[in-house]
């Protein structure tokens, strides 16, 4: 205090109360979600078995962008979905380009199948990949404005077997992943059989129309299949009633179906038929299937996975004439939510297999070379050479959940040893510091 102010009191300023200036702070933007570094095991998990598998049955890796023209999207996934018509984030941009990022997958991998002339490669041409997609549905649980697919696309040829493949493929997924899921499918015929059966069932419809739910009422007009995927409990007595696609299909939908069937039975697939599979989206024919966990309601909208096969998109986006295709999208976020609910425990690469610790400035610089030989011996070691104080490191090994610490102090660095310690056990042992390359090896690879 200055002596001015000592000497008399009295004169010190009231306080007046200053408004702290604060930037303003931001938050995630509606149905977005981070994904923080706690989660990514779970992520690396997921991703990490599903291309395994992938690449175990012959799909390639293609990566398309995020953004496409609005137009593909409208063409391939149709005009009277529920994502055309309310769920794509489209703009225009700068250059007057009206824009949209991707809602799903295939309309844009399709693109990439024609534009890069890939039906001149041996048919099916089968293509998987993962990311990031936008869809602008009322934020729920397990339902998100981004959200991220594994997805799988076999395209090319028309044969029943590739339908079961790509059910199979889920189900090996799902299995090593450890979920037990079942699949719903259904066949949802092709332009020969479909238009008697939307005849039929609008007919069936028409006169519970006044009994529908408002959104129900829309679609009678305009897209009579989307009837069935209502989840409106006041809709579900009609749909439970309703003709069912399979007693309308024509010859050769009938004889695909039976033989995807006899596939999937020979391959042991669980599956349930499921007349109300017609899926959300417009353009497939035959085959339809979701899966969902074992036991789980399926009027939950929880598919952990849905697809089908899609004769006619190709041809519809500007390819070649008949070029049938197969495929399906695993929801990421989903999955990923089922491990966590059933306390599946997950391989955690991020944790680190060794913690090396050191003491004193001639360890330090020691541990540097160390630091680097054991990293291309290939194991996961963290280090906090900024630190000095050795409880201070190995209390970060702990919080990193090290197997082993390494330390390096003074008296080793004479010796020409170092010690290793089991973190669980609390237990260590002094080696020579040229083998600890092999009792690590001995340690942790068994
Ligand atoms: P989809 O049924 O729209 O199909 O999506 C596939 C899966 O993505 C769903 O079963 C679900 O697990 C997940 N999913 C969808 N929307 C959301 C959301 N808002 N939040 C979280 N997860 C979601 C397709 O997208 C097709 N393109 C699949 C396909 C590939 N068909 C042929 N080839």
């Amino acid at each position: 205090m200055n002596d001015m102010l000592k000497k008399n009191p009295s004169k010190v300023a009231p306080l007046v109360e200053v408004k702290e200036k604060r930037a303003p702070s931001y938050q995630l933007v509606r149905g977005m979600k981070d994904v923080l570094p706690a989660d990514q095991k779970y992520w690396d998990f997921v991703i990490g078995k599903a291309e395994s598998i992938a690449r175990s049955y012959g799909f390639s890796k293609i990566e398309t962008p995020i953004l496409e023209e609005t137009g593909l999207f409208v063409r391939g996934i149709g005009k009277q979905t529920d994502i055309v018509e309310k769920e794509m984030f489209s703009f225009v941009d700068q250059g007057g380009e009206n824009l949209t990022l991707r809602p799903e997958f295939t309309a844009g991998v399709v693109r990439a199948y024609i534009e890069h002339g890939m039906l001149n490669q041996p048919q099916p041409v089968k293509m998987y990949s993962h990311g990031p997609l936008f869809r602008h549905e009322r934020p729920q649980a397990g339902r998100y404005r981004q959200l991220h697919q594994f997805n799988f696309e076999a395209i090319g040829d028309g044969h029943p077997v590739l339908d079961a493949e790509a059910i199979i493929v889920g189900n090996v997924i799902f299995k090593e992943l450890g979920l037990k899921v079942n699949v719903q499918i259904n066949s949802v015929g092709d332009q020969n059989c479909r238009p008697k059966y939307k005849e039929i069932l609008t007919n069936y419809y028409r006169s519970k129309k006044k009994n529908l739910c408002e959104d129900c009422q829309m679609r009678l007009a305009k897209n009579p299949l989307r009837l069935l995927d209502c989840k409106n409990p006041q809709c579900q007595p009609f749909k439970a009633e309703a003709p069912q696609f399979v007693d309308w299909l024509c010859d050769d939908c009938k004889n695909h179906f039976m033989r995807v069937l006899e596939y999937l039975d020979e391959a042991e697939v669980l599956y349930n038929l499921n007349p109300q599979i017609v899926r959300g989206l417009d353009y497939y024919t035959r085959t339809s299937f979701e899966f969902f966990l074992d036991g789980e309601d399926l009027a939950s909208q929880a598919a952990l996975g849905g697809g089908g096969r899609y004769d006619t998109l190709v041809e519809q986006l500007g390819g070649r004439a008949a070029t049938p295709a197969v495929g399906w999208a695993m929801g990421v976020e989903r999955v990923i939510n089922k491990l966590k609910e059933k306390n599946l425990e997950v391989p955690d690469l991020s944790k680190p297999e060794v913690f090396l610790a050191q003491l004193g400035d001639q360890a330090k610089r020691k541990s540097l070379s160390l630091f680097e030989t054991l990293r291309r011996e290939g194991f996961r070691v963290y280090q906090s050479f900024s630190k000095d104080n050795l409880k201070a490191q190995l209390e970060i090994a702990n919080k990193l959940g090290a197997k082993l610490a390494l330390v390096l102090g003074q008296k080793e660095m004479i010796d020409g040893t170092i010690l290793i310690r089991d973190m669980d056990a609390g237990v260590q042992e002094v080696v020579d510091f040229n083998k600890v390359v092999v009792e690590l090896k001995k340690r942790l690879r068994g």
